[in-house]
């Protein structure tokens, strides 16, 4: 894209970087993440930013051989920021001092606003005391020439530098979180006024250049796109059909481990409202028979998976074969991420997706969505015209309701679950909640208990409601409804779904719970 004004986030290791990317592509503007040792100054030549900013890092400058700023950076001719890690590995290559500091500083922190510069303007005044969220136990203890300081904290003499000359600067602080209040309004001083972004990138920009890119990549070739139903692969469908036409073939396989009337929605939408050619597998009894007698939730994620690719294969060579295959994949799924401490982490789950399909099919993957973030997705998708209902839906696993049904699954088990989550999800839209929430389903548990109904005794299934709140997926709460709501849903699923007889809410967080039950 490379008529786009861009911002490179040069990534040091920090839990933050991401929050870089999204608070300056807040500001307008478009921005990417690169490991700092992948920036070369031929990278940095083809990429030509507007401006770079240095992220925070868990290493130190005094250790020894210390992750460097690619010198090409400071010899660019445009504006730098260093966050933290960045601000001292900037002050130290241009010939200040850094030392660890005696007086570390964690969390919430005041500055003093000591001199002006470009990055304040607007924002901070001499003088006043700001509140700015810290993270670092090295300081920078001299300058290199042409800085001066512009903010004091109590554990770091040069909190903020500039030199408005060069257009360098550096904060000890994090100006990407939220509990650096006025963070994201420096960030924006930094891309527009220092900068000089115009602040003119939109969703409306991204959906032309991405169906520039697409059709420059298939050329004349044809692209087959598995669709779940959720609002990433419904996204990707439905930019890719605006860019190729009639050269993508969508597949959607209905594994019978959708919610109600699931299938039916994703046919209409894409058949009906889109005219997008749509093969329509109903693979439900393969699956339920693979699933049989299996109740290990990871044997059942790989069976799905496996299952999945089969058919998808199948289904994909009926169609009369693809050169592509096109995917969701989000940017926080392809950020490289610097690991210091290295090793693969524990896999928790498996997570269920079309990997080892282009091996297989020898084909090369198109994934338009690789550069934004889940909310990003969603406007993109409103962008393309995707109803509300559509874009706004709560996430859903591939592996479906299969992870909600712990021990076992049967079509009438998966019948019953369909029927309480169906209500479930009825009441939590028709009270205004459902857009306020996550995600929200039932789970039915592999455990009877004894009820009455009537004057009649019953021996019938628990149901369990879950409902969280989370920005990301990775952390979650559990969603504090009233105690008339879930007492009226409860009710309802009682009455209604026939083999329930009890309903119980569950409260755990993540961590230590996940949001699914497997
Ligand atoms: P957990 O249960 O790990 O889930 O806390 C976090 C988020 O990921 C979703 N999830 C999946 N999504 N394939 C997916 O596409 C999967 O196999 C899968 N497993 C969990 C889950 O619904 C939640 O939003």
């Amino acid at each position: 894209m490379p008529s786009v004004e861009k911002i490179l986030i040069i990534d040091f290791g920090s839990q933050v970087t991401q929050l870089i990317a999204r608070r300056v592509r807040e500001a307008g503007v478009y921005s990417e993440i690169h490991p700092f040792n992948k920036v070369t100054p031929e990278s940095l030549a083809a990429f030509q930013p507007k401006a770079i900013i240095l992220s925070g890092g868990p290493a130190s400058v005094k250790e020894i051989d210390p992750p460097r700023v690619p010198d090409a950076v400071f010899d660019l001719g445009v504006p730098v920021l260093g966050i933290c890690y960045g601000q001292q590995a900037m002050v130290e290559q241009l010939g200040g001092k850094v030392e660890t500091s005696e007086q570390r500083e964690f969390g919430r922190a005041m500055v003093d606003i000591a001199g002006d510069c470009a990055l304040f303007d607007g924002v901070w005044e001499v003088g006043a005391r700001e509140q700015v969220w810290m993270s670092h136990g090295d300081r920078v203890d001299a300058l290199p020439g042409g800085f001066h300081a512009v903010g004091v904290s109590e554990g770091a003499p040069f909190a903020a530098i500039a030199d408005d000359t060069r257009r360098f600067y550096g904060v000890q602080f994090h100006p990407e979180v939220v509990h650096t209040p006025d963070g994201a309004r420096l960030l924006q001083n930094f891309t527009h006024e220092v900068a000089g972004c115009g602040g003119d990138w939109t969703m409306a920009s991204f959906k032309d250049q991405a169906i520039a890119a697409a059709r420059a990549q298939v050329g004349k070739g044809r692209v087959i796109c598995g669709l779940s139903g959720g609002v990433d692969s419904s996204v990707v469908a439905v930019l890719l059909h605006e860019a190729i036409g009639d050269q993508l073939v969508c597949v959607f396989v209905d594994t019978g481990m959708m919610r109600m009337g699931e299938a039916e929605e994703v046919v209409g939408l894409f058949r009906d409202h889109y005219n997008i050619p749509l093969v329509h597998r109903n693979a439900a009894d393969l699956f339920i028979g693979k699933l049989d007698g299996i109740s290990d939730p990871e044997q059942k994620r790989k069976i799905i998976g496996a299952t999945f690719i089969d058919v998808f294969e199948e289904e994909a060579e009926n169609a009369g074969g693809a050169d592509f295959l096109a995917q969701g994949t989000l940017y926080p799924d392809v950020i490289e991420s610097v690991s210091f401490f290295g090793g693969p982490s524990v896999t928790i789950k498996s997570h269920h997706n079309v990997g080892g399909l282009p091996e297989r099919m020898n084909m090369d993957l198109v994934e338009p969505l690789r550069e934004l973030f889940k909310d990003e997705v969603r406007a993109l998708g409103r962008e393309l015209g995707l109803p509300d209902s559509f874009v706004g839906r709560h996430p859903f696993p591939g592996p479906g309701l299969a992870i909600r049904l712990p021990g076992g699954i049967t079509a009438e088990k998966l019948d019953i679950l369909r029927k309480a989550d169906a209500i479930y999800l009825e009441e939590i839209r028709s009270t205004g909640l459902y857009d306020e929430i996550w995600q929200a389903f039932a789970v039915l548990l592999p455990v009877q208990t004894v009820g009455v109904m009537g004057d009649a005794r019953t021996y019938d299934f628990v149901c369990a409601l879950r409902a969280v709140n989370s920005t990301d997926g990775m952390t979650a709460d559990f969603y504090p409804f009233d105690m008339d709501f879930i007492g009226r849903v409860a009710n309802r699923i009682i009455n209604e779904v026939n083999g329930i007889n009890r309903v119980v809410y569950d409260i755990t967080s993540k961590p230590p719970g996940t949001i699914e039950w497997e």
